[in-house]
């Protein structure tokens, strides 16, 4: 070990630096024994020859370490474990320089440090940067203003990272040393529900995590939490029993369970808005009064008193507002049937189906066999229709253990939250009180019903017994954010403490008008015909391309319709990981399929244009490698489109430590505009010498691929000609 580290040590005192960082005893990620690894451990016996092999595959794997800001933190972490015990918070302050005239990457830490050591920083950022090996990478440091350490990277160590990466499929990005195993739970739909626009997200958003973190090396499961268990197949149930017409479903079942979704759904919701509406219309009646009294007060006398009664009253009308929404959402259920004389008339006839349909469900649960028969026969065509979806989007699962996988394992899961004390029964419900909250998790109804926080319990208990996973994602909607917190400290208490549990959580699609997504007609839009529409207008984008062509249109009406599907699908995905998954987006064909902007018709015209240059050099990059081409960077536009280059794996390791897709396409927006500036100052195909158009097709080429690779990790495709 010792050797190794100190033949290193001279090739690349990085990585020596970087082992020093380990936390001890770690677990080598090639040897799988836990060795224990300190700085200045020196120890050469023939047991560890087993440990020295690994160690030394692992090293040479991390010879070519192509995060740049990683590779500068572990630099420097040796200088500044020498001054603290933990300097992790002084490495954050390590950053891509936010302008380029102060260099390339910029460390701030000296003006920090310089507080804790009493010392000037100045004095301390040309210290630690005087210690700090970085002449292989950079050019001398210049420490500026009160302490800022500048960072120039070496136009040589660039092009030589480049070239390797000119031969490599994964453009230099290693696998992770950690790898950790994900369980992804996304999608998971509400299935025999018409699958709407929310669904979109948590699956692109899902897949692209999935991908991502696969492609860095980590073990990643898939699974698609179908609810497939629940009411809606209650109401289907109660449907098919009163209303169904066999001919239609024997026809299109599909359309045919949808339909009896849908009028049993109208019915329960207006019963439902019946019952509810005297209470909501009560407290409002309440809050009004309240209103008046506070509009009627003399005003107080002192300013705090005033401002106390201004927020008084404004809160009162804050929540009269919103009962008030209460109210007309509820009447605009009541008046859909009411209005309605064949639908009131049914509504009459079953007047007390709310009831009816959670007696089918609760007998669905209780194995009545009529009822499970029934949903043996619906289960598979709701399935069929999901996975149309699926396969359009070119989205898979490794698993798709719906909820009514789980409905063996509640009942002991509820057993075993009593037995160790971690729930009780409070007015006949079985309750988990957690620490923190207001309300606790509930776990069986009073009835004897499970729910689904129960559901997510046992599913948690299967994960954990099958996969041992080291952390679960969840992609679902912020709305089930309070569901999420419950869940994650009851598994805590019930002996989870060792696995990450992350909502990964996403907000609303909106349409134009500021409101949730919806189609003319009410209704919230099937995924299917967004999709259709997304390929429709993205085929009007490819001919209109194509019709511009100087040299004619060159693509017949079915590569057009093959391209437009790339092209509309890639928008649609593109449009919803390109925002903070956090934010509510707004939901815009034109904008997705935009030529120019942040979307992804620009990044696979890009990549197209890219590929058209060797098109039209006829040749290839091999050809130009063949013939010893070699990276130069003489221009700025080339040098900045090589650091840009580089910077994937920054942009990765983003995605991977907070779960958000969209630092990624931020990065190849980004990467997009420097290749448009090297290609408006450098050309290419006319360049002066043969070395430099071998370099800045191999730059192309790069792009190309990077592009090509980025998008294949947010699960978007690209075409060769556009
Ligand atoms: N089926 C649920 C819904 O549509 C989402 C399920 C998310 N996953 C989970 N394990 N709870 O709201």
């Amino acid at each position: 070990m010792y050797g190794v580290c100190m033949t290193l040590q001279a090739a690349h005192p990085g990585i020596v630096s970087w082992l020093c960082e380990f936390p001890t005893p770690r677990k080598f990620p090639f040897s799988h024994r836990t060795l224990p690894v300190r700085p200045g451990d020196v120890t050469l016996e023939p047991s560890v020859f087993h440990f020295s092999l690994s160690l030394t595959a692992f090293l040479v794997l991390n010879l070519r370490p192509m995060n740049i800001l990683a590779l500068l933190k572990s630099r420097f972490a040796p200088a500044l474990k020498s001054r603290v015990t933990d300097p992790a918070s002084l490495l954050e302050m390590i950053r891509v320089a936010q302008d380029a005239k102060f260099g390339d990457y910029q460390a701030n830490f000296a003006m920090s440090l310089g507080k804790t050591l009493g010392k000037s920083p100045r004095d301390v950022a040309t210290e630690i940067a005087g210690e700090t090996q970085l002449d292989d990478l950079c050019l001398p440091f210049d420490v500026a203003g009160p302490g800022f350490i500048n960072l120039k990277l070496r136009d040589d160590w660039l092009a030589a990272q480049l070239q390797a990466a000119t031969t490599d499929d994964r453009l230099g990005i290693e696998k992770t040393t950690k790898p950790r195993t994900f369980v992804i739970d996304y999608s998971s739909p509400n299935v025999a529900k018409p699958m709407h626009v929310g669904h979109i997200r948590s699956t692109v958003i899902g897949d692209a995590l999935y991908r991502t973190l696969q492609f860095l090396g980590h073990k990643t499961i898939s699974d698609n939490h179908l609810g497939d268990w629940g009411t809606q197949f209650g109401m289907i149930i109660y449907g098919w029993k009163h209303f169904a017409d066999a001919a239609a479903f024997t026809a299109r079942p599909v359309p045919e369970l949808s339909r009896l979704y849908r009028l049993v759904s109208k019915l329960v919701e207006y019963r439902e808005s019946l019952a509810a509406l005297p209470t909501v219309q009560q407290k409002l009646t309440q809050r009004q009064a309240e209103i008046k009294t506070l509009q009627s007060q003399p005003a107080a006398a002192d300013k705090a008193a005033a401002k106390k009664a201004a927020q008084q009253l404004a809160q009162a009308q804050n929540q009269a507002k919103s009962l008030q929404e209460e109210i007309d959402s509820l009447q605009t259920k009541i008046a859909a049937v009411e209005g309605d004389p064949q639908l009131a008339k049914t509504a009459a006839a079953h007047s007390d189906i709310d009831q009816r349909v959670l007696a089918e469900t609760a007998k669905l649960h209780a194995g009545d066999a009529e009822n499970l028969k029934l949903w043996h026969d619906f289960l598979p065509h709701c399935r069929d229709e999901i996975q149309r979806v699926y396969k359009r989007l070119n989205v898979t699962f490794d698993h798709e253990l719906g909820e009514s996988f789980y409905h063996d394992r509640l009942a002991p899961v509820v057993e075993d939250f009593v037995a160790r004390g971690l729930a009780k029964d409070s007015q006949g419900a079985m309750c988990v009180f957690l620490p923190g909250f207001e309300a606790p998790m509930i776990i069986r109804k009073k009835d004897g019903a499970f729910l689904y926080s129960t559901t997510d319990l046992a599913t948690i208990q299967y994960r954990r017994e099958t996969w041992q996973p080291d952390a679960i994602l969840y992609v679902v909607d912020h709305r089930q954010s309070d569901h999420f917190e419950k869940l994650f400290a009851a598994a805590k208490l019930w002996g989870c403490e060792n696995i990450q549990l992350a909502h990964v959580k996403f907000g609303t699609v909106l349409g134009e008008d500021g409101r949730p997504y919806k189609t003319r007609s009410g209704d919230t839009v099937g995924l299917e015909g967004l999709l259709d529409e997304a390929v429709s207008k993205a085929n009007e984008v490819v001919k209109s391309i194509d019709d511009a062509n100087p040299t004619g249109p060159q693509f017949s009406a079915e590569q057009r319709q093959n391209i437009a599907e790339t092209v509309g699908i890639g928008a649609l995905k593109y449009a919803d990981l390109s925002q903070n998954r956090e934010s509510d987006y707004t939901f815009s064909y034109e904008k997705m399929l935009a030529m120019n902007g942040n979307t992804a018709t620009y990044m696979q015209y890009s990549y197209a244009r890219v590929r058209s240059i060797f098109r039209k050099a006829e040749t290839t990059p091999a050809a130009v490698l063949a013939a010893g081409g070699k990276i130069v960077l003489s221009h700025p536009a080339e040098r900045a489109l090589g650091i840009q280059l580089l910077r994937l794996a920054e942009a990765l390791a983003t995605v991977e430590a907070e779960f958000r897709p969209h630092y990624l396409t931020t990065y190849l927006f980004d990467l997009a505009k420097s290749y448009s500036t090297f290609f408006e100052n450098c050309p290419v195909l006319k360049a002066e010498t043969t070395e430099l158009k071998n370099s800045r097709l191999l730059l192309c080429d790069l792009t190309a691929r990077t592009i090509s690779l980025g998008l294949s990790l947010l699960g978007i495709g690209v075409v060769e000609q556009m």
